[in-house]
């Protein structure tokens, strides 16, 4: 069976990154979160007293000095609140990078055209070949533009809201809701409204709003989406039906 090239976009908190490793898994996929690279490279922003942030000049010679790699996650440490293993040149960052303060980061260090111009080549590298499960902002629209099976994931902003402050929760943190919400709507707006390579569904993307479907559900949907295109995509004529 040939094996696709499925993009994952969608907005914070939609599920994107526990779904697409689950479809991934189911079908021997490879996962790749490229939101993974945006942050590492915002942390390193942050930890350099977040003085690059200010610059596009220097974040784009903070992308070009450094070096992201995502690999899987290994079996014993297989929790749904990892995704990829993430090491920021040589150093594992895979916890560091989900704070609040690092997601507002990555936001800003993902609106410069020449940052996103490194890391979208490195993810076009990562997951050329195809079998490959990719999420992200842009994933349909610029990074994979013909991949075979596009899908742009939705729910409201309340429900992923919600979502990611039970997540704090879980890890111990505190925050007020309404906190998160606002986070949540910031960098909605930050990641739809600027110029370069805007969150936006891409023409051919299948539109899942899942703010009344769990993970399993969302992922059983994709998977059977994408049994059939590689079915399609199999038959002598190699084109759909
Ligand atoms: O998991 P969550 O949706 O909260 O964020 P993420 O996927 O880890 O991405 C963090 C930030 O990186 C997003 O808010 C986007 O600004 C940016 N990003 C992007 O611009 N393009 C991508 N392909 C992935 C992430
Ligand atoms: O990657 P993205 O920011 O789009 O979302 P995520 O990190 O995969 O999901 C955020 C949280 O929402 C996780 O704790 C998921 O388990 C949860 N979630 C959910 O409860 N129901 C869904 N349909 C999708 C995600």
């Amino acid at each position: 069976m040939r094996k696709l090239t499925i993009a994952i976009d969608g907005p914070a908190g939609s599920g994107k990154s526990s779904v697409a490793r689950v479809v991934a898994q189911r079908l021997g996929y490879l996962y790749l979160d490229s939101g993974a690279m945006y942050r590492a490279l915002g942390l390193k922003a942050l930890a350099n007293n977040g003085s690059e942030l200010a610059s596009e000049y220097e974040l784009e010679r903070l992308a070009r000095d450094t070096r992201i790699e995502l690999q899987p996650v290994p079996p014993h440490l297989r929790d749904a609140a990892i995704h990829n293993r993430v090491l920021l040149d040589g150093e594992d960052v895979t916890q560091a990078i989900r704070s609040r303060e690092v997601a507002q980061a990555a936001s800003r260090v993902a609106t410069i055209a020449g940052v996103r111009a490194f890391l979208v080549a490195q993810q076009q590298k990562a997951g050329a070949g195809g079998g490959v499960v990719m999420e992200g902002r842009d994933i349909g629209t610029v990074v994979f533009p013909k991949a075979e099976l596009k899908i742009f994931l939705e729910a409201t902003a309340e429900a992923r809201a919600e979502r990611r402050w039970k997540e704090h929760v879980e890890k111990g943190e505190f925050f007020e809701l309404a906190q998160v919400l606002d986070e949540v709507h910031e960098r909605d707006k930050r990641d739809t409204e600027r110029k370069v390579s805007p969150l936006v569904r891409a023409s051919d993307a299948v539109l899942v709003d899942n703010t009344a479907m769990d993970v399993e559900e969302t992922a059983r949907l994709i998977v059977l989406l994408a049994r059939e295109r590689e079915k399609e995509l199999g038959r002598p004529s190699g084109g759909a039906s």
